[in-house]
């Protein structure tokens, strides 16, 4: 089966690439005030970047790569007028429970429980999530949420290979809620995000392994400037 790449740039900021296509989320890296290794931002040439919401973790990089790579850039209605006003026009606006085929990429705008607002004060419309099929893997990438239990309709409706879940706590769900969340969407291969970065969402990292094992669910918690192959087991 062909395999998936995954590359970690820290914080909730992933490359997953397949054969054909390569996505990139949530740009936030020269901002980190946590990363172990330095990362050229040149070298980052997504397809596409997909942007669950407005707030600076989240979008730090956005303008630059946007800019520098010419990738398309996913995310709500208010995200879309807010790059084009920054000059940024290679934009597909969407909002939650719309559904697109873009080439090689499905996409999913799944909801979040979060805010989006810019750090200018504009509104960022709703936080959001998607559900991504790429290459022969469909997957979930919460961005910042809480646990909420709508997140049952994924199995239901989509169900997925693994998924990214925060699990920093403070801003989002902790590990413990995340192994809740692992559990509403009925999967058992998780990919750590959004932790560490800041004081606020330090983790101690053995008892949240030891909470994802005790659950009999696979945590990878990636550290940065690594990449990973899915599937994970
Ligand atoms: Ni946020
Ligand atoms: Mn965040």
């Amino acid at each position: 089966m062909e395999k998936l790449k995954i590359t970690y740039y820290g914080h909730s900021t992933f490359m997953v690439e397949s054969a054909d296509v390569k996505v990139l989320f949530d740009p936030f890296i020269s901002g980190n005030p946590s990363l172990t290794k330095d990362f050229n931002l040149d070298e980052i040439h997504p397809d596409y970047i997909l942007v669950t919401h407005a707030h600076d973790d989240h979008i730090g990089d956005l303008l630059s790569i946007a800019e520098a790579s010419k990738a398309m850039v996913i995310g709500t209605w208010e995200m879309h007028v807010w790059l084009n006003k920054k000059g940024i026009t290679n934009t597909h606006p969407m909002n939650i429970g719309g559904t697109r085929l873009f080439d090689n990429l499905q996409v999913h705008m799944f909801q979040a429980m979060h805010t989006s607002s810019f750090s200018d004060g504009s509104d960022g419309g709703s936080a959001v999530g998607f559900v991504i099929e790429m290459g022969a893997y469909r997957f979930y990438y919460a961005g910042d949420t809480g646990l909420f239990s709508d997140m049952k309709l994924i199995p239901e409706l989509m169900p997925v290979d693994f998924a990214f879940l925060p699990i920093g706590g403070n801003f989002t769900m902790n590990a413990t809620y995340a192994v809740k969340a692992a559990k509403f969407i009925q999967c058992d291969q998780i990919i750590a995000m959004h932790f560490d970065t800041f004081g606020y969402i330090v983790i101690d990292h053995q008892s949240v392994k030891d909470e994802f094992k005790q659950a009999g669910i696979h945590l990878l918690i990636p550290e940065h400037g690594y990449s990973y192959q899915l599937p994970l087991k």
